[in-house]
């Protein structure tokens, strides 16, 4: 289960939505549960989580080792903070920072050098799900980052389902819709595929979750909306049990 923040909160609202994490906290026997602050709340966000079996992630990192690279922050920074995970290639990235393919598998690349899990993201436009192209917009996404790293590297990554169109809409895809994709990512993984853990994330609310994680291909969700409420949140952890 994984949270991501996204660009939202500050000290104050942080600190209030933790505590109310750690209140209700039942801690979690089946699942990792990850949170992903924006970068200056990470080690704040580590402190008051640790002794609570959840971990912390960032939500994307760069391409480059170090350097003059000015605003960018590496792997190995993340490390340091005691980031265990770290999101790459969301599609507000791609989108919106124009993220390509290849900056998205470099980046994969840098967080396993340093030790970092990577929790790739793939997705397909409305577009590209009205043509029908959605498998081919995966292959692609997964494509590039096979083109520099070894499949047999992802059993030290999760990957991440995440159709465009379904973030922040309110729109979830439908179970046969994220199972088509979630089997298809797992024979482009080969003998490994079916161990990789593949999320789902598009409007997972704790109203449907329960409902996703019955799928046998879904094997958790990135959950973005819902992991800024603290009952949605642990309700959504709660499911996974
Ligand atoms: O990374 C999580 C995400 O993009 C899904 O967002 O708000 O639709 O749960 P949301």
């Amino acid at each position: 289960m994984v949270g991501n923040w996204k660009m939202n909160g500050n000290l104050r609202e942080n600190a209030v939505l933790l505590k109310a994490i750690v209140a209700g906290w039942h801690g979690q026997r089946n699942a990792d549960v990850v949170i992903c602050p924006p970068f200056p709340y990470l080690a704040h966000a580590a402190t008051v989580l640790s002794g609570l079996d959840i971990m912390i992630g960032a939500q994307t990192v760069s391409e480059y080792e170090k350097g003059a690279y000015t605003g960018e922050v590496s792997a190995e920074m993340l490390a340091d903070l005691n980031c265990k995970f770290v999101i790459i290639g969301h599609n507000e990235r791609r989108r919106m920072q124009r993220e390509s393919d290849l900056q998205v598998a470099e980046k994969f690349v840098q967080a396993q050098q340093a030790g970092l899990i990577p929790i790739l993201c793939v997705g397909e436009s409305l577009e590209d799900r009205e043509k029908g192209m959605h498998l081919q917009t995966i292959s692609r996404q997964l494509d590039a980052v096979f083109d520099l790293v070894d499949k047999s590297m992802f059993s030290n990554a999760v990957l991440a389902y995440e159709p465009v169109w379904a973030v922040g809409t309110g729109k979830t895809a439908t179970p046969s819709q994220a199972e088509e994709v979630h089997k298809y990512m797992r024979s482009q993984l080969d003998e490994i595929g079916e161990d990789v853990r593949i999320l789902y994330g598009g409007s997972v609310k704790a109203h449907n979750a329960e409902q996703l994680f019955a799928l046998s291909d879904i094997d958790g969700a990135l959950l973005g909306g819902a992991s800024l409420d603290a009952d949605e949140f642990l309700a959504i952890c709660k499911a996974a049990e």
